[in-house]
Protein backbone atom coordinates (compact mmCIF):
# COMPACT_ATOMS: atom_id res chain seq x y z
CA UNK A 1 0.00 0.00 0.00
CA UNK A 2 1.15 3.41 -0.81
CA UNK A 3 -0.47 6.73 1.02
CA UNK A 4 -0.11 10.19 -0.10
CA UNK A 5 0.13 11.97 2.60
CA UNK A 6 -0.66 15.04 1.17
CA UNK A 7 -3.68 13.98 -0.88
CA UNK A 8 -5.32 12.06 2.01
CA UNK A 9 -7.23 13.05 4.70
CA UNK A 10 -5.86 13.44 7.97
CA UNK A 11 -8.86 11.36 9.61
CA UNK A 12 -7.97 8.67 7.57
CA UNK A 13 -3.52 8.84 7.78
CA UNK A 14 -3.82 9.88 11.15
CA UNK A 15 -3.94 5.99 12.16
CA UNK A 16 -0.68 4.53 10.03
CA UNK A 17 1.67 7.17 11.34
CA UNK A 18 0.41 6.28 15.00
CA UNK A 19 0.86 2.78 14.07
CA UNK A 20 4.04 3.36 12.49
CA UNK A 21 5.79 5.60 14.55
CA UNK A 22 5.16 3.47 17.49
CA UNK A 23 6.19 2.72 20.45
CA UNK A 24 5.99 5.95 22.17
CA UNK A 25 6.93 6.61 25.32
CA UNK A 26 4.12 8.37 27.69
CA UNK A 27 4.79 11.87 28.90
CA UNK A 28 2.10 12.16 32.26
CA UNK A 29 2.38 15.74 32.36
CA UNK A 30 1.48 17.76 35.36
CA UNK A 31 1.06 21.57 35.03
CA UNK A 32 -1.30 24.44 36.57
CA UNK A 33 -2.96 27.53 35.35
CA UNK A 34 -2.35 31.18 36.53
CA UNK A 35 -4.73 30.85 38.99
CA UNK A 36 -3.34 27.41 40.40
CA UNK A 37 -5.54 24.73 38.80
CA UNK A 38 -3.84 21.48 38.55
CA UNK A 39 -3.98 19.37 35.25
CA UNK A 40 -2.78 16.06 34.71
CA UNK A 41 -2.83 14.42 30.92
CA UNK A 42 -0.37 12.03 29.05
CA UNK A 43 1.25 13.10 25.62
CA UNK A 44 2.90 10.24 23.54
CA UNK A 45 4.17 12.27 20.99
CA UNK A 46 6.95 12.78 23.97
CA UNK A 47 10.90 11.87 23.36
CA UNK A 48 14.45 13.36 24.61
CA UNK A 49 16.38 15.33 22.05
CA UNK A 50 19.41 16.87 24.03
CA UNK A 51 21.60 15.77 27.26
CA UNK A 52 23.25 19.24 27.74
CA UNK A 53 21.29 21.01 27.99
CA UNK A 54 18.89 18.35 29.46
CA UNK A 55 15.60 18.69 26.77
CA UNK A 56 12.22 16.91 26.31
CA UNK A 57 9.62 17.62 23.86
CA UNK A 58 5.76 16.91 23.84
CA UNK A 59 3.51 18.12 21.56
CA UNK A 60 0.08 18.67 21.99
CA UNK A 61 -2.14 18.58 19.38
CA UNK A 62 -5.29 20.92 18.38
CA UNK A 63 -8.48 18.77 18.84
CA UNK A 64 -9.52 16.96 15.54
CA UNK A 65 -13.05 17.88 16.49
CA UNK A 66 -12.62 21.54 15.93
CA UNK A 67 -9.23 22.70 16.24
CA UNK A 68 -9.67 24.17 20.08
CA UNK A 69 -6.34 24.08 22.43
CA UNK A 70 -6.04 21.78 24.76
CA UNK A 71 -6.00 22.59 28.64
CA UNK A 72 -2.06 21.66 28.96
CA UNK A 73 -1.29 24.08 26.39
CA UNK A 74 -3.39 27.22 27.83
CA UNK A 75 -1.60 26.09 31.04
CA UNK A 76 1.56 25.64 30.00
CA UNK A 77 0.89 29.41 28.41
CA UNK A 78 0.18 31.18 31.42
CA UNK A 79 2.60 28.89 33.81
CA UNK A 80 5.74 27.81 31.84
CA UNK A 81 6.23 24.73 33.82
CA UNK A 82 5.69 21.03 33.93
CA UNK A 83 6.32 17.91 35.71
CA UNK A 84 7.14 14.68 33.41
CA UNK A 85 6.01 12.03 34.71
CA UNK A 86 7.35 8.53 33.69
CA UNK A 87 4.02 5.99 33.12
CA UNK A 88 4.71 2.32 34.17
CA UNK A 89 2.22 -0.43 33.58
CA UNK A 90 0.77 -0.06 37.35
CA UNK A 91 -0.38 3.14 36.75
CA UNK A 92 -1.31 2.52 33.00
CA UNK A 93 -4.94 2.62 33.67
CA UNK A 94 -5.52 5.77 35.67
CA UNK A 95 -3.19 7.53 33.55
CA UNK A 96 -5.76 6.11 30.58
CA UNK A 97 -8.27 7.58 32.78
CA UNK A 98 -7.36 11.41 33.07
CA UNK A 99 -7.18 11.63 29.23
CA UNK A 100 -10.83 11.80 29.54
CA UNK A 101 -11.66 15.52 28.41
CA UNK A 102 -12.56 17.26 31.71
CA UNK A 103 -13.97 20.15 31.47
CA UNK A 104 -11.45 23.07 32.69
CA UNK A 105 -10.48 23.44 36.03
CA UNK A 106 -10.55 19.58 36.84
CA UNK A 107 -7.65 17.98 38.71
CA UNK A 108 -7.53 14.91 37.30
CA UNK A 109 -5.14 13.61 40.01
CA UNK A 110 -8.38 13.56 42.03
CA UNK A 111 -10.31 12.07 38.86
CA UNK A 112 -8.14 9.39 38.09
CA UNK A 113 -7.00 8.71 41.65
CA UNK A 114 -3.57 9.47 42.10
CA UNK A 115 -0.87 11.37 44.98
CA UNK A 116 -0.12 15.05 44.34
CA UNK A 117 3.00 15.21 45.94
CA UNK A 118 5.31 18.63 45.85
CA UNK A 119 8.10 19.52 43.13
CA UNK A 120 11.17 21.35 44.45
CA UNK A 121 11.69 23.54 41.82
CA UNK A 122 8.55 24.44 39.75
CA UNK A 123 4.76 24.71 40.86
CA UNK A 124 2.81 21.99 39.26
CA UNK A 125 2.76 19.40 41.94
CA UNK A 126 4.28 15.23 40.86
CA UNK A 127 2.94 12.00 40.81
CA UNK A 128 3.45 10.52 43.11
CA UNK A 129 2.75 7.04 42.11
CA UNK A 130 5.23 7.34 39.29
CA UNK A 131 8.73 6.02 40.04
CA UNK A 132 10.61 9.07 37.97
CA UNK A 133 9.68 12.55 37.86
CA UNK A 134 11.18 15.07 35.80
CA UNK A 135 10.60 18.75 36.66
CA UNK A 136 11.25 20.89 33.95
CA UNK A 137 10.95 24.51 32.87
CA UNK A 138 9.20 25.13 29.49
CA UNK A 139 11.43 27.25 27.56
CA UNK A 140 9.28 27.54 24.08
CA UNK A 141 6.21 26.42 22.84
CA UNK A 142 6.65 25.93 18.82
CA UNK A 143 3.17 26.05 16.97
CA UNK A 144 3.31 23.90 14.15
CA UNK A 145 -0.21 25.07 13.01
CA UNK A 146 -3.26 26.61 13.91
CA UNK A 147 -6.03 24.44 12.37
CA UNK A 148 -7.68 20.71 13.57
CA UNK A 149 -4.39 18.03 14.08
CA UNK A 150 -1.72 20.69 14.71
CA UNK A 151 0.42 20.03 17.16
CA UNK A 152 1.87 22.57 19.67
CA UNK A 153 5.71 21.39 20.47
CA UNK A 154 6.02 22.36 23.72
CA UNK A 155 10.22 22.43 24.37
CA UNK A 156 11.46 21.96 28.21
CA UNK A 157 14.19 21.69 30.18
CA UNK A 158 14.99 19.20 32.37
CA UNK A 159 15.71 21.06 35.73
CA UNK A 160 16.00 17.66 37.82
CA UNK A 161 14.99 14.60 38.04
CA UNK A 162 13.60 11.95 40.87
CA UNK A 163 13.67 8.23 40.43
CA UNK A 164 12.05 5.78 42.92
CA UNK A 165 15.40 3.47 44.21
CA UNK A 166 13.08 0.39 43.76
CA UNK A 167 14.34 0.74 40.31
CA UNK A 168 17.73 1.15 40.83
CA UNK A 169 20.24 -1.91 39.76
CA UNK A 170 22.07 -2.33 43.13
CA UNK A 171 25.69 -2.01 42.01
CA UNK A 172 25.69 0.61 39.47
CA UNK A 173 22.57 3.26 40.57
CA UNK A 174 21.53 2.72 37.14
CA UNK A 175 18.01 2.41 36.29
CA UNK A 176 17.40 -1.18 35.86
CA UNK A 177 14.78 -1.78 32.42
CA UNK A 178 13.60 -4.93 34.23
CA UNK A 179 12.34 -3.38 37.24
CA UNK A 180 11.06 -0.70 35.27
CA UNK A 181 8.10 -1.81 33.81
CA UNK A 182 7.55 1.23 31.27
CA UNK A 183 4.56 1.92 29.18
CA UNK A 184 3.96 2.99 25.58
CA UNK A 185 1.54 3.82 23.15
CA UNK A 186 1.05 2.16 19.42
CA UNK A 187 -2.04 3.12 17.52
CA UNK A 188 -5.84 3.30 18.68
CA UNK A 189 -6.13 1.29 21.79
CA UNK A 190 -2.72 -0.60 21.75
CA UNK A 191 -0.34 -0.29 24.13
CA UNK A 192 3.09 -2.32 24.71
CA UNK A 193 5.21 -2.85 28.34
CA UNK A 194 8.67 -3.42 28.83
CA UNK A 195 9.23 -6.44 31.03
CA UNK A 196 12.12 -8.97 30.83
CA UNK A 197 10.48 -11.39 28.40
CA UNK A 198 10.74 -8.76 25.38
CA UNK A 199 14.34 -6.94 26.36
CA UNK A 200 17.25 -7.94 24.75
CA UNK A 201 21.03 -6.21 24.37
CA UNK A 202 22.66 -5.54 21.21
CA UNK A 203 26.80 -5.02 21.28
CA UNK A 204 26.98 -1.22 19.98
CA UNK A 205 29.84 -0.45 17.85
CA UNK A 206 31.28 2.28 20.14
CA UNK A 207 35.11 3.30 19.97
CA UNK A 208 36.53 1.05 17.03
CA UNK A 209 34.78 1.26 13.58
CA UNK A 210 33.13 -1.95 12.34
CA UNK A 211 34.09 -3.82 9.19
CA UNK A 212 30.64 -3.66 7.76
CA UNK A 213 28.16 -5.93 5.67
CA UNK A 214 30.11 -5.12 2.41
CA UNK A 215 33.54 -6.43 4.18
CA UNK A 216 32.04 -9.81 4.94
CA UNK A 217 33.46 -12.86 2.70
CA UNK A 218 30.65 -13.48 -0.61
CA UNK A 219 29.73 -16.76 0.54
CA UNK A 220 29.06 -15.19 4.24
CA UNK A 221 27.06 -12.42 2.30
CA UNK A 222 25.14 -13.93 0.28
CA UNK A 223 24.05 -17.38 2.48
CA UNK A 224 20.15 -17.98 1.88
CA UNK A 225 20.56 -18.86 6.07
CA UNK A 226 22.11 -16.07 7.25
CA UNK A 227 19.51 -12.69 7.98
CA UNK A 228 19.84 -9.75 8.01
CA UNK A 229 20.17 -9.58 11.80
CA UNK A 230 22.61 -12.22 11.87
CA UNK A 231 25.10 -10.32 9.05
CA UNK A 232 24.76 -7.08 10.97
CA UNK A 233 26.71 -9.20 14.57
CA UNK A 234 28.78 -10.23 12.39
CA UNK A 235 30.07 -7.59 10.65
CA UNK A 236 30.11 -5.85 13.45
CA UNK A 237 33.30 -6.67 14.92
CA UNK A 238 36.77 -4.45 13.99
CA UNK A 239 38.26 -6.60 11.50
CA UNK A 240 38.00 -9.74 9.64
CA UNK A 241 38.49 -12.51 12.32
CA UNK A 242 41.44 -15.47 11.45
CA UNK A 243 40.84 -19.16 12.12
CA UNK A 244 41.55 -19.83 15.91
CA UNK A 245 43.20 -22.68 16.55
CA UNK A 246 43.03 -23.30 20.00
CA UNK A 247 39.26 -23.13 19.01
CA UNK A 248 37.26 -26.63 19.49
CA UNK A 249 33.99 -27.81 18.75
CA UNK A 250 32.25 -31.23 18.54
CA UNK A 251 29.29 -30.32 16.75
CA UNK A 252 31.42 -28.89 14.00
CA UNK A 253 33.66 -31.86 13.82
CA UNK A 254 30.34 -33.89 13.42
CA UNK A 255 29.19 -31.64 10.39
CA UNK A 256 32.61 -31.73 9.16
CA UNK A 257 32.95 -35.66 9.01
CA UNK A 258 29.23 -36.32 8.43
CA UNK A 259 29.27 -33.70 5.23
CA UNK A 260 32.96 -34.46 4.05
CA UNK A 261 31.86 -35.13 0.78
CA UNK A 262 29.43 -32.95 -0.01
CA UNK A 263 30.81 -29.68 0.07
CA UNK A 264 27.01 -27.48 -0.65
CA UNK A 265 25.48 -29.22 2.10
CA UNK A 266 27.96 -28.69 4.46
CA UNK A 267 28.27 -25.15 3.91
CA UNK A 268 24.58 -24.75 4.80
CA UNK A 269 24.98 -26.87 7.54
CA UNK A 270 27.84 -24.70 8.90
CA UNK A 271 25.40 -21.48 8.42
CA UNK A 272 22.54 -22.83 9.98
CA UNK A 273 24.91 -24.22 13.19
CA UNK A 274 26.53 -20.33 13.20
CA UNK A 275 22.91 -18.82 13.10
CA UNK A 276 21.81 -21.29 16.32
CA UNK A 277 25.32 -19.44 17.79
CA UNK A 278 24.42 -15.98 16.82
CA UNK A 279 20.95 -16.15 18.35
CA UNK A 280 22.88 -17.37 21.50
CA UNK A 281 25.24 -13.96 20.77
CA UNK A 282 28.69 -16.09 20.80
CA UNK A 283 29.44 -13.70 17.31
CA UNK A 284 33.16 -15.59 17.79
CA UNK A 285 31.98 -18.77 17.65
CA UNK A 286 30.11 -18.39 14.81
CA UNK A 287 33.02 -16.63 13.28
CA UNK A 288 34.72 -19.79 14.13
CA UNK A 289 32.53 -22.23 12.59
CA UNK A 290 31.74 -20.13 9.14
CA UNK A 291 35.68 -19.77 8.71
CA UNK A 292 36.06 -23.26 9.29
CA UNK A 293 33.76 -23.69 6.08
CA UNK A 294 35.40 -21.06 3.93
CA UNK A 295 38.78 -23.05 4.23
CA UNK A 296 37.15 -26.56 2.94
C1 LIG B 1 -1.48 7.35 26.13
C2 LIG B 1 -2.03 8.62 25.56
C3 LIG B 1 -1.22 9.42 24.80
C4 LIG B 1 -1.69 10.62 24.29
N1 LIG B 1 -0.85 11.40 23.55
C5 LIG B 1 -1.27 12.62 23.12
C6 LIG B 1 -0.37 13.48 22.44
O1 LIG B 1 0.80 13.15 22.22
N2 LIG B 1 -0.83 14.69 22.06
C7 LIG B 1 -2.11 15.09 22.31
O2 LIG B 1 -2.47 16.21 21.97
N3 LIG B 1 -2.98 14.29 22.96
C8 LIG B 1 -2.59 13.07 23.38
N4 LIG B 1 -3.44 12.27 24.08
C9 LIG B 1 -4.78 12.76 24.37
C10 LIG B 1 -4.74 13.71 25.58
O3 LIG B 1 -4.22 13.06 26.71
C11 LIG B 1 -6.16 14.18 25.87
O4 LIG B 1 -6.61 14.97 24.81
C12 LIG B 1 -6.29 14.92 27.16
O5 LIG B 1 -7.65 14.99 27.45
C13 LIG B 1 -5.77 16.33 27.11
O6 LIG B 1 -6.10 16.90 28.36
P1 LIG B 1 -6.09 18.43 28.66
O7 LIG B 1 -7.09 19.14 27.75
O8 LIG B 1 -6.51 18.48 30.09
O9 LIG B 1 -4.69 18.93 28.43
C14 LIG B 1 -3.03 11.03 24.55
C15 LIG B 1 -3.86 10.21 25.31
C16 LIG B 1 -3.35 9.00 25.81
C17 LIG B 1 -4.26 8.13 26.64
Amino acid sequence: MYINILETPVTQYQQWLQFAIAPRPICFASTIDASGNVNLSPFSFFNLVSYKPAIVVFSVVRKMRDGSTKHTFQNILEVPEVVINICDYDMVQQMSLSSCEFAKGTNEFVKAGFTKTPATLVQPPMVQEAKVQLECKVLEVKSLGQIAGAGQLVIAEVLNMHINDSILNDAANMIDPTKLALVARLGGNWYCKVDATNLFEIDKPTTQIAIGVDALPTSIRNSSILTGNNLGQLANVVELPFVDATFSDDKLKNIFQYYALNPADMEQELHSYAKELLLQNKVHAAWQVLLAGENV
